[in-house]
């Protein structure tokens, strides 16, 4: 019979196989050769003898054969770490079906630490994926968008696609990837950076329930948890409003959870304003496994002797404060201890944030090194500790600054570092929707209104009235969805009224860009535009932090480097120039 290399058992002990894979690891015993033979189901030891033997010499690392035998006991050589471990299979004949160059690094699992660096193995990624644990990784993300189809599917939605090659539309979202047409000289298509508009148009054209697990392209700086390519989950729905598209999430990641996971996730997922979001946890996205927050003590600083602190908070600056509950505090070897509090001091200042100390609770009153910091804080001790509220051997950090903003935003980023540092997390996976964010943002270089998320997000009913008066106190029908501190999902109820979309694009100042970039938009919302809504899920996110993991491109099938290049084939590369001028009467300058 023919079997996989992950099959055998001692139940196959006696029978006659055939099995076919890639020549792991070779041991040579004398008379006896060992191969471990891998596919992609696991491994089984092959054993050479006699004239088998002779020709099995001649077998190199990750050579491709198709062998038969009998299937034996290892008996006092079994291998508990292996599935296979039990048995092995004496070769009896076998094929070469492809030999192999030497790989350039070991394909043989080891620690992530002795792994060849990054850009080497997604260099030979067909390598790379040879190891169990990177071809896990792949197969966990096959499971994950199984299921997610299967569930649009029950729930009838219609799986469509849409265009890639679309109009630019630039200047009223993230950077583009530009595409010239040889057929239509000095024009251009742009990659599209979501379905955006065209699911919309989907809804105008009375298809209802939409959805596609589809590329997106955005030209955008290079950053650990963004590649230039990735992958949507994309939905829209007319006649229905946030809670219905929530509530649908919450029910498809509950059976993601069940079917891939196979754990029971609790629903519904809690709910947070964005402001709140930000004066609590420092972050659009809180990391809800960690539970402490910030505290806000201006009032306090104003009152103590500690300079910096009382000349920022009367100045109209802020100062806030977070306890880390569980620290265990030692000046020296602990878990934290003074080094790292000092590392953790300059990191703070890598944010932008200058004003920043820390102390320790000791015997339940502030201690600090040195002491003198503690002391000009004592006549507000028992206000901040009652704030507070820490435990013996809790670090405290607190920080100052003009920019209410820039404090929130690194302290945000400490809270998570040093919680993570303190393994205090209270739970597995934190979901959590951020709601409520701003409409418009003040853009600090060109002091215009610009979309916190996107253009075509509708303001709420009893905001909109503030829209001529009060337009940075509008709130958008925007919903986010944060796992572990991660934005995992964004998406939005949309304008479905062409003229308060085109007022919103005045507002920011694009009132002909839009026209001009927009303008087929425009058009569509025009022809009888049920309200609608939908959601974008970043599926190369949602992946690696269901995973536990935080490096989306192990679950990239070809994924960028940190370059946004593509070692698999060398790109982006030169085009030849003649090309260029005849294709597309395109010259680069000199
Ligand atoms: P947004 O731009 O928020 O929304 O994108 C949705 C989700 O996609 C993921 N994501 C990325 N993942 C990897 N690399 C990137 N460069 C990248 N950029 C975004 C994030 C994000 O939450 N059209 C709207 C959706 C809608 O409103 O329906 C959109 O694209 O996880």
């Amino acid at each position: 019979m023919e079997v996989n290399c992950g099959e055998l058992r001692a139940a196959h002990i006696g029978k006659d196989v055939s099995i076919h894979g890639w020549c792991r690891y070779i041991r040579d015993h004398g008379g006896k050769l060992f191969i471990d033979l891998a596919d992609k189901h696991g491994i089984t030891q092959l054993v050479f003898e006699g004239k088998t033997k002779e020709r099995g010499d001649k077998l190199g690392r990750e050579y491709v054969i198709d062998a038969t035998g009998k299937v034996r006991s290892r008996e006092d050589a079994v291998n508990k770490n292996m599935a296979t471990g039990e048995v092995e299979v004496v070769v009896d004949s076998f094929k070469l079906l492809s030999d192999s160059k030497i790989p350039p690094f070991e394909l043989i699992e080891q620690k992530e630490k002795f792994l060849a660096n990054e850009d080497l193995r997604l260099e030979y990624r067909y390598l790379d994926l040879r190891r169990p644990n990177a071809l896990k990784k792949i197969v966990f993300r096959d499971k994950v968008v199984k299921s997610i189809r299967k569930f649009f599917w029950e729930h009838e939605f219609m799986e469509l696609e849409t265009p890639v090659l679309v109009k630019d539309t630039y200047e009223t979202g993230s950077r583009t990837f530009l595409v010239p047409s040889r057929t239509i000289k000095k024009s251009f298509y742009s990659l599209a950076q979501s379905p955006q508009f065209y699911k919309q148009m989907c809804m105008i054209a009375g298809l209802e329930k939409y959805f596609q697990v589809v590329k997106c392209f955005r030209d955008e700086d290079a950053r650990e948890d963004r590649q230039p390519e990735f992958t949507q989950i994309d939905l829209e729905v007319a006649f229905k409003d946030e809670k219905y598209i929530e509530n649908l999430i919450e029910e498809m990641m509950k059976k993601v959870f069940s079917e891939v996971l196979e754990e029971k996730l609790k629903t519904p997922f809690e709910h947070i304003g964005y402001e709140e979001a930000m004066q609590t946890y420092g972050s659009d996205k809180p990391d809800l496994r960690f539970r402490n927050h910030l505290v806000d003590i201006t009032d306090e600083a104003k009152e103590s002797s500690y300079n910096i602190l009382k000349r920022v908070a009367e100045n109209g600056g802020k100062v806030k404060a977070i306890a880390f509950s569980g620290s265990k505090y030692t000046k020296k070897g602990g878990k934290i201890d003074e080094d790292y509090m000092l590392k953790s001091i300059e990191l703070a200042k890598g944010f932008g944030l200058k004003g920043l100390t820390w102390l320790y609770i000791k015997d339940k009153g502030l201690r600090s090194e040195p002491q003198s910091i503690a002391d000009s804080l004592r006549s507000v001790e028992k206000q901040v500790m009652k704030k507070l509220a820490p435990g013996d051997g809790d670090v405290i950090i607190i920080g100052a600054d003009l920019s209410e903003k820039l404090l929130l935003e690194a302290l945000g980023k400490l809270r998570k570092i040093i919680s993570d540092k303190i393994g205090a997390y209270s739970k597995k996976y934190s979901f959590i929707w951020v709601e409520k964010f701003p409409l418009f943002e003040m853009d600090e270089v060109t002091k215009k209104l610009k979309s916190s998320h996107n253009p075509v997000t509708a303001p709420t009913e009893d905001t909109l009235k503030l829209l001529d008066s009060h337009p940075e106190k509008v709130i958008g029908r925007q919903y986010d969805l944060a796992l572990n501190g991660e934005e995992v999902g964004g998406g939005s109820i949309r304008i479905n009224d062409p003229a308060l979309q085109k007022k919103i694009f005045k507002m920011m100042g694009m009132e002909e860009v839009a026209e001009r970039t927009f303008g087929f938009m425009y058009r569509a919302l025009s022809y009888g535009t049920p309200p609608h809504g939908g959601i974008a899920l970043g599926l190369d996110r949602l992946v690696a932090e269901l995973s536990g993991e935080n490096n989306i491109r192990d679950f990239i099938l070809f994924p960028k480097n940190k370059r946004f290049e593509l070692p698999i084939d060398g790109s982006p590369s030169e085009i030849n120039q003649k090309r260029l001028k005849e294709d597309f009467e395109l010259e680069f300058g000199k």
